[in-house]
């Protein structure tokens, strides 16, 4: 986790959780009864799915757990914005988790893979539960899609390797991880190992058809300026070169311009309720 700089990414975290909120919504329909009282987000980043859930269920007290105090402020701040409750907790994953009050609900996003233990990450998320209550943990899914396979220039499948390139990328942070652990990474039998009932998964779409408006469009160009500086030693000459002209604000086939970038991702959402006795 230190390797990574969270609090620099608080602007791109904040519009992939906007872009993304679609697939918060859904998710939290399959949450409402019974309704939680005392609701965790844990590894809220900015807090976009705190809000969300403070504002589908506004009774709740809902606290925003992370390790990186900037990203905290801004789950405050975002809050107050959008005229919701969220507390917000500093708190480093394992040993900050300790002292939490029990929670109906604990919501946790695209945290877990970043702790080395997976399946210990989870038992402490479990121990977080009070009796009836419901661990909710988004991971996995399927990459994001955003141009079609022959974007008119370039080699065609541009996005196929950016994926290829960026799991690679991501198995090498999980090895490089503190107390790394290889766990298969069936994310419903790890919530059912963690002592969990009613284990299951459920994909939603986050569809957002061309043209894009502003903020899922910046959300693409933000991605793919990361994915053309992090991945500049592993793609060959002519994908750099497309990624170049694609993200040339002058160029007419940029995506600030062009009329068919959309944005389709499908999040997996892994479900599962601590037994009453
Ligand atoms: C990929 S972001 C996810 C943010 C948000 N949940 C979402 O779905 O967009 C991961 C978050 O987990 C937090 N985090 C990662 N490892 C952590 C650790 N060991 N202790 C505390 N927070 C951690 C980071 O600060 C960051 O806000």
């Amino acid at each position: 986790m230190k390797d990574i700089d969270w609090a620099a990414m608080a602007d791109l975290l904040e519009l992939e959780g906007e872009t993304h909120s679609p697939y918060v919504r859904q998710a939290v329909e399959e949450l409402e009864d019974p309704a939680p009282q005392r609701i965790l987000d844990i590894g809220s980043g900015p807090g976009v799915a705190a809000s969300l859930l403070a504002a589908a269920f506004p009774k709740a007290e809902v606290t925003a757990v992370d390790g990186t105090p900037e990203l905290l402020a801004r789950a405050e701040e975002r809050a107050e914005r959008l005229g919701v409750e969220v507390r917000t907790k500093a708190a480093e994953f394992p040993a900050g988790l300790a002292g939490l009050e029990p929670a109906d609900l604990v919501w946790s996003g695209q945290v877990v893979h970043h702790v080395g233990d997976q399946q210990g990450a989870l038992d402490l998320l479990a121990g977080l539960l009070a009796p009836g209550g419901a661990l909710t943990i988004v991971e996995g899914g399927l990459p994001e899609r955003w141009l079609p396979r022959d974007l008119g220039f370039g080699r065609p499948g541009l996005q196929i390797r950016l994926d290829a390139a960026m799991a690679d990328r991501f198995g090498r942070m999980r090895d490089e991880l503190p107390g790394s652990v290889r766990v298969l990474e069936d994310w419903p039998g790890m919530l059912r190992a963690a002592g969990l009932a009613d284990a299951r998964s459920k994909t939603f779409l986050v569809d957002h058809p061309a043209p894009l408006a502003d903020g899922p469009r910046e959300f693409v160009r933000r991605q793919l300026e990361r994915q053309r500086k992090g991945l500049a030693d592993v793609l060959d000459a002519e994908d750099l070169a497309t990624l170049d002209r694609l993200l040339d604000p002058a160029d007419p086939a940029g995506i600030d311009h062009r009329q068919d970038l959309f944005l389709l991702a499908a999040k997996t959402v892994h479900f599962g309720r601590k037994p009453q006795s």
